[in-house]
């Protein structure tokens, strides 16, 4: 069937606002390791999904969940030890104090199960999220959202507030990093007040610990630590979204690792089950107990024994193949050839990275600023016309998105930056 029979069959049925990337979509039939291939064979290189962590379709994730799934599958209200041996797998990679976990099925069911756990633990309802944020599709977790178009709420009466994330590459002029740090802890804390002051009693913050979506910017030092002072100091709890940050994609396990602080409850999803939908919250005990206290949990397929059994497949490759240490060293390399382009382009205003996770920010003028509006998505779309896939972030789609699959080599991102600096070529000839 030809790509454009594909694309009205699609519309007709999921509807043509269903989200699809690239002006001419692309048509995959099949991926392996950081490859994925068209139905004639065409050979994209995989610079976007961060999902299928440990390379696509990997075998050793592929004979786990078939073995199990022939064996039993079954949800988790009887004794079986798979999802305890995932489990105390999982947690043992974290700090000590988060030892107790959850099981859902998806990053969205793990924000709002945390911010739950959160709301019981605390007897708040208060959350504060960064002011660009994405953390799900769930109508608690959407709330977080202040992008209109993802349904973000009208929130002075709502029970949430957003903050603007932390950033330096758009600091005021002259201030120090360390007042910079306090000028957006300061902001949390207002927050904080104004729920006070309209009585609403404050559950906590939830933030991605490298704030992916808000477009990776480089977190002014002690940020962290103001965060934590003043959400403890007022009762409350920090929720860290590792759903983009987990599993080495900063090069080290945990995204929460490189802020200075240990989070009270973490969610994670997407690589955890490499394209399987498994997800969780780990906290810290007396947490989930209050939870469990005040209500039961239970998800139909969260920890299910395939689920469990994909799960500690992906540690297994993680471990045996080294790709969290992969990560830093590659994602070192790749740093080093994005610099070298920005000395190139202007059109480059930074590179911001935290491991194999990349953001080009593309400007009009280095020294304003100011957004690169059509550029970006060009670049994305000459980028995939010459086999690299990669996108675009960030409130106004400026930045560029690269995040491949963790078994990326220098070899492939030597392709990338051939491929990129063609783009940039064209783009600024
Ligand atoms: C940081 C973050 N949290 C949560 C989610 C939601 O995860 P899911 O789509 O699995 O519900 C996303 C999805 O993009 C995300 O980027």
């Amino acid at each position: 069937m030809s790509d454009l029979a594909i694309l009205k069959r699609r519309h007709a049925l999921l509807g043509e606002k269903a989200p699809l990337f690239y002006e001419e979509p692309v048509h995959i039939v099949r991926g392996e390791g950081v490859w994925l291939y068209g139905p004639n064979d065409e050979k994209y290189l995989d610079g976007y999904n961060n999902v299928p962590t440990v390379g696509h379709c990997h075998p050793h994730v592929v004979d786990a969940l078939a073995k199990q799934a022939g064996k039993l599958n079954v949800h988790t209200r009887y004794l079986n030890e798979e999802i305890l041996n995932y489990g105390e797998r999982l947690t043992a990679t974290m700090d000590d104090s988060l030892s107790r976990a959850f099981f859902v099925c998806t990053g969205s069911e793990a924000n709002e199960l945390a911010i739950r756990i959160a709301r019981c633990a605390t007897g708040g309802m208060g959350i504060i999220g960064s002011d660009a944020t994405y953390h799900g599709n769930t109508s608690t977790v959407m709330e977080l959202a202040t992008n209109r178009k993802m349904g973000g709420p009208k929130r002075k009466k709502s029970n949430v507030r957003s903050v603007p994330f932390p950033q330096m590459y758009r600091a005021p002029k002259g201030m120090s990093e360390g007042a910079l740090a306090q000028a957006y802890a300061a902001e949390i804390q207002a927050a904080i007040d104004d729920f006070e002051k309209r009585g609403i009693k404050f559950a906590g913050m939830l933030v991605c610990p490298i704030f992916a979506n808000e477009g990776l910017p480089d977190v002014p030092l002690g940020y962290f630590e103001l965060m934590q002072q003043i959400v403890h100091g007022a009762g409350g709890v920090i929720i860290f979204d590792e759903v983009q940050s987990g599993f080495g994609r900063t090069g080290s396990m945990w995204g929460y690792e490189n802020t200075g602080i240990v989070p009270d409850i973490v969610t994670m999803g997407k690589p955890m089950g490499n394209g399987h939908p498994l997800a969780g919250v780990v906290c810290r005990p007396e947490l989930g107990d209050a939870f469990h206290a005040e209500s039961t949990y239970f998800n139909t397929f969260g920890g299910n024994p395939v689920s469990c059994a994909v799960g500690n497949a992906v540690l297994d490759v993680l471990e045996q193949e080294q790709l969290v240490e992969q990560a830093a060293e590659v994602s070192a390399y790749l740093r080093s050839g994005l610099d070298l382009l920005k000395n190139d382009f202007d059109l480059i205003g930074d590179i911001r990275n935290n491991g194999m996770f990349f953001a080009v920010e593309l400007v009009k003028n280095r020294k304003k600023k100011k957004a690169s509006k059509k550029k970006p998505l060009r670049i994305v779309n000459m980028m995939k016309e010459k086999g690299v896939l990669i996108s675009s972030i960030g409130a106004d789609r400026n930045i560029l998105k690269i995040r491949p699959p963790l078994p990326f080599t220098t070899d492939h991102a030597d392709i990338v930056l051939e491929k990129l600096t063609e783009c940039l070529i064209e783009v600024e000839g």
